[in-house]
């Protein structure tokens, strides 16, 4: 096999109380990509659409992902990879657009030789790239896309990623107003120390989440998706963010926060029917607004990236 093609999703990362730690993966939205085996030693990227982004490997996610992977296996190594990137998500959405470009340049060259790192490797190599968008090492955007389903990082030095288990009646919906935050500067406005007591409060939200995934327990899932620390900050980047929180619990949703740095928010909900009401409602509150937006129900991806047929 010389060429693949794939799916690499968009995630949600944080799930409300878990801030950099905890993420899953959606399946109505992602990159498509194209990972081709060459003669020429070194990564080159040859196409990308959708948006404007950098030819040049070491300025491109996707890129620095592969150079990382490639460079470890380069004394193995007398080839070298193209990457064609049909990019879908758009850049700044907090939806993973920078994880699934760097977590679909690793996974393809790994397909692509027989499979020589594990999950966990490719999630490290991909973090190389994901740092290049957001300047610090993070992986609960990657991790969901690699593995599946929800995941948990216990830590990044060493990279420990935990696979959680996924309700199955749980879905998604997303609404992504068409402004651009930069993670970076998503970050840049958070405290760099938390209050005791809000930290318990948070601490004792990602248990309970964890537990109710493994229990399939959703009114503890509804009970854990509280936010005390990040989300008082961040929500004042978000247009209408208390409103739409509202909205969105009303019509259903067991929980409604942001989505990684935003400016995308998430809620989940139990059933397909009350993810599409909470869509509606989602959509209700921009309705008399000047901002465009973009919303999606999706079902929580097991699977993660996947090699397309
Ligand atoms: N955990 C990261 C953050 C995700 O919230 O900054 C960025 O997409």
């Amino acid at each position: 096999m010389t060429e693949i093609k794939i799916f690499s999703p968009a995630t949600v990362a944080n799930v409300a109380c878990g801030f950099d730690v905890l993420g899953f993966c959606l399946d109505s939205v992602g990159d498509y990509m194209t990972i081709r085996k060459t003669d020429e030693k070194g990564i080159r990227i040859t196409k990308i659409d959708g948006f404007d982004l950098p030819y040049e490997a070491e300025k491109n996610v996707a890129g620095v992902a592969a150079l990382a992977m490639y460079k470890d296996l380069d004394l193995d190594l007398d080839c070298g990879f193209e990457i064609e990137i049909d990019k879908r998500i758009r850049p700044g959405s907090g939806i993973g657009s920078s994880a699934a470009s760097a977590s679909g340049s690793v996974y393809g060259i790994n397909e692509l030789l027989g499979r020589p790192k594990d999950k966990t490797e490719l999630t490290f190599y991909a973090m190389q790239g994901e740092a290049l968008a957001s300047n610090c090492e993070h992986a609960d955007n990657l991790a969901p896309g690699i593995f599946g389903g929800f995941t948990l990082v216990k830590s990044i030095n060493p990279l420990k990623v935990i696979s959680l288990p996924t309700p199955s009646e749980l879905y998604a919906t997303i609404i992504h107003p068409q402004i651009e935050i930069k993670t970076a500067e998503s970050r840049a406005i958070l405290p760099k120390e938390v209050p005791l007591g809000k930290a318990i409060n948070q601490w004792a939200n990602v248990g309970s989440l964890v537990h109710a995934l493994h229990t399939s327990d959703y009114s503890l899932i509804k009970n854990a998706l509280e936010d005390v620390i990040i989300e008082p900050f961040r929500k004042a980047l978000i247009p209408n963010f208390d409103i739409l929180k509202a909205n969105a619990l009303k019509a259903g949703a067991l929980g409604c926060a942001i989505s990684g740095s935003g400016p995308s928010v998430f809620a989940l909900s139990k059933g397909k029917n009350i993810a599409e009401d909470v869509e509606s409602a989602m959509r209700q509150t921009f309705a008399n607004t000047s901002i465009a937006i973009e919303t999606y129900v999706s079902k929580i991806n097991v699977e993660g990236i996947k090699t397309l047929e």
